[in-house]
C-alpha cells in the first residue's frame, strides 16, 4: 500500500511539474508570411519641444524676431529699435541697434535658447547672422559671446569673437566659437562694437559644428543618432495634432517648411496652450526642421519617409467634427489637393519639369527621395472625414496610383467613432489604416489577440501611434514596455495585415514636455532612452524576415486565461540564419518553459537577450540613463526540445542560429 501511494505521488508531482511547464511550439521548417520592413518604425511631432529646442540643432530661439512678442527669448539692451523690412518677404522683422548715446554704455541684444543653450566643452559653435550697416558709413564691429549667465568668476564669457559688417546690403556673415566649458544654460550675447554706427541684425543663428552628418541645418547629433540605432523601418512625420493645428490657418504647411530656412515663416505649436497645466505660450514652429530635413533624415537612417498631410479639418478635439466654418467645405479642399499632389512632386518629381521637384534639388538633393505613402489626415472621424478625403484619394490616385495613401480611424481604438472610420475607409478602399492607442495596463494586457480576429480583406493596418499609459502613473516605467513588448507579439503574428507600427511620441524635453510617456528624453546637453524606446529597439532589431508559426496548445500565446501571463512570437531571419522567440511574461512568477524547436535538431549556438527590472515601476533617467538596458549572453541550446525558466516580469529573446 505504502509503495503503491508513494508511486502515486511522484506520479502526481511529475504531472503537475509537467502541467506547469508551457510548451512553445514553433514550426521553424515551414517560413511564413514576409514580415514587412516598415513593420517597426518611429513617430516625429514637434510637441514636447522635439523640433525647436529639441532635434533641430538651432540654438537661438525666435532668431528671426517673427515670435507675436518679437522680442521673446531676447532681452535687449541700450539703443535698438525692432524693424520689419527686412530682406525675407516671410519673415520681415529684424533688430537696430545703434549708438546708446553715451561711449560708456553698450547696445546689444542676448539671447536665451531654449531653456538656455547648452554648450559641450570644447566643442565649436557656428554663429550666423544676416547684417548690414543702414547708414554705409563703414565699417561697424559686432562682438559676439557665448556667455555664462550665472558665472561667478571674474568673466561670464566662455567664449568670444567678432564680425565686421561692412556695406548697406544684407550680407550673411558667420564666426565659430569654441567653448571653454560644458555649460546646460548658457545665452548668446551680441553687443554693437563700434560707437556711434548702426547695425541690422536679421536670422542670428547658433549651431554646433558637429551636428548629424554634418548637414547644414542639421540636427542635434545624440538625438538623431538615437533614431538610427532604433533601425527605423518607416518615419511618420511631422505628427500628430500638429498637422491638422488649432485651427487651419496653424495646421503643418509643408510648402512653407522648405527652401531657405531664413524665409521659412514661424507657425503656432499645436501644443502651447493646450495643457493648461503645462503652457508654454513662446512655443513656436520655426519650421527650420521641414520637409527637406524629414526626407533627408529618413534617408540617412534607412526608413520610408511617411508624410501625414491635412485633410482641411482642423483639430477635432478643439473645434469639433461637425461640418463648420472651422473645417474646410468639400469645395475648398483644391488648396490641400494641391498640398498632397505637389508633396509626391516634391519629392519623387523631376527637377528638369516639376517646380517642386527643382526646390527640392535646390536644397541639394536632385535624386528622388522615393515616397511610397502618404497619410491624408491625422486623427479624424465622423461624416465630414470621408466627405473630404473623397476627392483626396481620386485625385492621388488619378495622377499617382502607385503612392499608398493611409486614412484614419479616428483617436481611439474602439467605439463607435473607430468602427465608422474603419468602415469608411474600406469604402473610400485606403491601403492602410491608422490607428491609435493610448491606452492602460489593463488594455495592453487584453489585447494580445487584438489583430488575430481582424478581417484579412480590406486595407491593412498602420499602428500610427500607441503607448501603454500607465494608470495614474504616466510615465516610462518599466512595466508599461514590459507591456508593449508583449502586446508587440501581436502585431508580429499578424504582419500579414498589420504593416507597420510606431510608438509614440518620440522626443520630450525635460523642462519643455506637454505629453508623456515618450520614447526619448533630454535636456541641452545630454539625453536618455527610456524602457519603451529598449523595447521599439528589440524588436526592430530582432524583426526577421518571415513569420514562423509559434503555439501552446495550438493557440497563438497572447496572455490568455491558461497562458500563465505569457505572449510570444517567432520568425526566421534569412540573413543571419536565425529562428527569433520573443518571450513575455508578464506574470508575477517564473515561468517554465518548453521551447519545441520543430525542423531543428543538435546543438545551437543561441544569443538570449534579457530585458528585466526587479522595480516595475523604475524607470531611467538624465541621472541614471542606463539604469534598465536589455543585456545578452551566449548560450548552447539543444534541439528540438530545450528547457528554459523565463523570470516574472520579463522580455527574453533567443536568437538561435541555424
Ligand atoms: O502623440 C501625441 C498626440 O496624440 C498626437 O499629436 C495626436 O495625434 C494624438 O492624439
Amino acid at each position: 500500500m505504502k509503495r503503491i501511494l508513494f508511486s502515486f505521488s511522484i506520479l502526481l508531482i511529475a504531472f503537475s511539474l509537467s502541467a506547469q511547464t508551457n510548451k512553445l511550439d514553433i514550426n521553424t521548417s515551414k517560413l511564413g508570411i514576409e514580415i514587412p520592413s516598415t513593420m517597426y518604425g518611429i513617430f516625429f511631432e514637434d510637441i514636447n519641444f522635439a523640433a525647436d529646442g529639441g532635434l533641430y540643432a538651432e540654438l537661438v530661439k525666435n532668431r528671426s524676431f517673427e515670435f507675436p512678442n518679437h522680442l521673446a527669448g531676447w532681452k535687449a539692451f541700450g539703443s535698438f529699435e525692432l524693424k520689419d523690412d527686412g530682406p525675407f518677404e516671410k519673415n520681415p522683422y529684424y533688430l537696430r541697434l545703434s549708438y546708446p548715446g553715451r561711449n560708456d554704455k553698450y547696445s546689444g541684444v542676448e539671447n536665451e535658447g531654449f531653456f538656455g543653450m547648452g554648450f559641450q566643452k570644447d566643442a565649436e559653435y557656428r554663429f550666423s547672422v544676416w547684417a548690414r550697416n543702414p547708414q554705409n558709413d563703414g565699417d561697424v564691429e559686432l562682438q559676439v559671446e557665448l556667455v555664462n549667465p550665472s558665472s561667478m568668476d571674474e568673466r561670464q564669457q566662455i567664449a568670444e569673437g567678432k564680425i565686421t559688417v561692412s556695406g548697406k546690403d544684407w550680407k550673411k556673415y558667420e564666426l565659430i566659437l569654441k567653448s571653454q566649458i560644458a555649460l546646460a544654460k548658457g545665452s548668446l550675447r551680441l553687443i554693437l562694437g563700434t560707437n556711434t554706427k548702426t547695425l541690422d541684425v536679421e536670422h542670428v543663428s547658433l549651431f554646433p559644428v558637429d551636428v548629424y552628418h554634418k548637414d547644414k541645418n542639421g540636427l542635434r547629433k545624440d538625438l538623431a543618432e538615437a533614431l538610427e540605432q532604433l533601425k527605423p523601418g518607416v518615419f511618420r512625420f511631422p505628427g500628430g495634432c500638429i498637422v491638422e493645428g488649432n485651427s487651419l490657418d496653424t495646421r503643418y504647411q509643408w510648402k512653407n517648411s522648405v527652401g531657405p530656412v531664413e524665409n521659412r515663416p514661424l507657425n503656432e505649436t499645436r501644443w502651447n496652450f493646450t495643457f493648461s497645466n503645462r503652457m508654454y505660450p513662446d512655443y513656436y514652429q520655426s519650421y527650420g526642421l521641414g520637409f527637406f530635413e524629414y526626407f533627408r533624415l529618413a534617408e540617412q537612417i534607412g526608413a520610408e519617409p511617411l508624410p501625414i498631410i491635412s485633410v482641411g479639418i482642423s483639430c477635432e478635439f478643439a473645434n469639433g467634427s461637425e461640418r463648420s466654418e472651422k473645417h474646410a467645405a468639400v469645395d475648398q479642399l483644391k488648396p490641400y489637393i494641391d498640398d498632397v499632389l505637389d508633396l509626391i512632386a516634391f519629392a519623387n518629381g523631376d527637377p528638369a519639369t516639376d517646380k517642386w521637384a527643382k526646390i527640392r534639388s535646390e536644397m541639394g538633393h536632385p535624386a528622388p527621395f522615393n515616397l511610397k505613402y502618404v497619410g491624408i489626415g491625422n486623427e479624424q472621424w465622423g461624416k465630414i472625414y470621408p466627405e473630404n478625403l473623397k476627392p483626396f484619394v481620386e485625385e492621388v490616385r488619378k495622377k499617382y496610383p502607385d503612392i499608398q495613401i493611409i486614412g484614419s480611424s479616428g483617436p481611439f481604438p474602439d467605439g463607435k467613432d473607430f468602427d465608422e472610420m474603419w468602415e469608411a475607409m474600406r469604402k473610400i478602399n485606403a491601403d492602410l489604416v491608422d490607428e491609435h492607442f493610448y491606452r492602460n495596463e489593463e488594455w495592453f494586457l487584453k489585447s494580445g489577440n487584438r489583430y488575430d480576429k481582424y478581417p484579412r480583406k480590406g486595407p491593412k493596418i498602420f499602428a500610427g501611434e500607441y503607448a501603454c499609459h500607465g494608470d495614474g502613473k504616466k510615465w516610462n516605467h518599466f512595466y508599461a514596455s514590459l507591456l508593449e513588448a508583449a502586446f508587440m507579439t501581436n502585431l508580429e503574428r499578424n504582419a500579414d495585415i498589420v504593416r507597420m507600427a510606431t510608438y509614440a511620441p518620440l522626443f520630450a524635453h525635460v523642462e519643455g514636455w506637454q505629453w508623456r510617456p515618450d520614447a526619448i528624453w533630454f535636456d541641452n546637453l545630454n539625453s536618455f532612452k527610456t524602457c519603451s524606446y529598449y523595447v521599439q529597439q528589440l524588436y526592430s532589431l530582432n524583426k526577421g524576415t518571415n513569420l514562423l508559426s509559434l503555439t501552446m496548445n495550438g493557440k497563438p500565446v497572447a496572455g490568455n486565461v491558461d497562458q500563465n501571463g505569457l505572449f510570444a512570437s517567432a520568425v526566421f531571419d534569412k540573413e543571419s540564419n536565425s529562428v527569433i522567440v520573443k518571450v513575455i511574461n508578464t506574470g508575477n512568477k517564473p515561468q517554465p518553459l518548453r521551447l519545441n524547436l520543430k525542423g531543428l535538431k543538435g546543438k545551437h549556438q543561441t544569443e538570449l537577450t534579457t530585458f528585466h527590472a526587479e522595480n516595475l515601476d523604475g524607470e531611467n533617467s538624465l541621472e541614471n540613463p542606463s539604469l534598465y538596458v536589455p543585456k545578452t549572453t551566449t548560450i548552447e541550446m539543444s534541439a528540438p526540445e530545450f528547457d528554459v525558466t523565463i523570470p516574472a516580469f520579463t522580455f527574453q529573446i533567443f536568437k538561435i542560429k541555424k
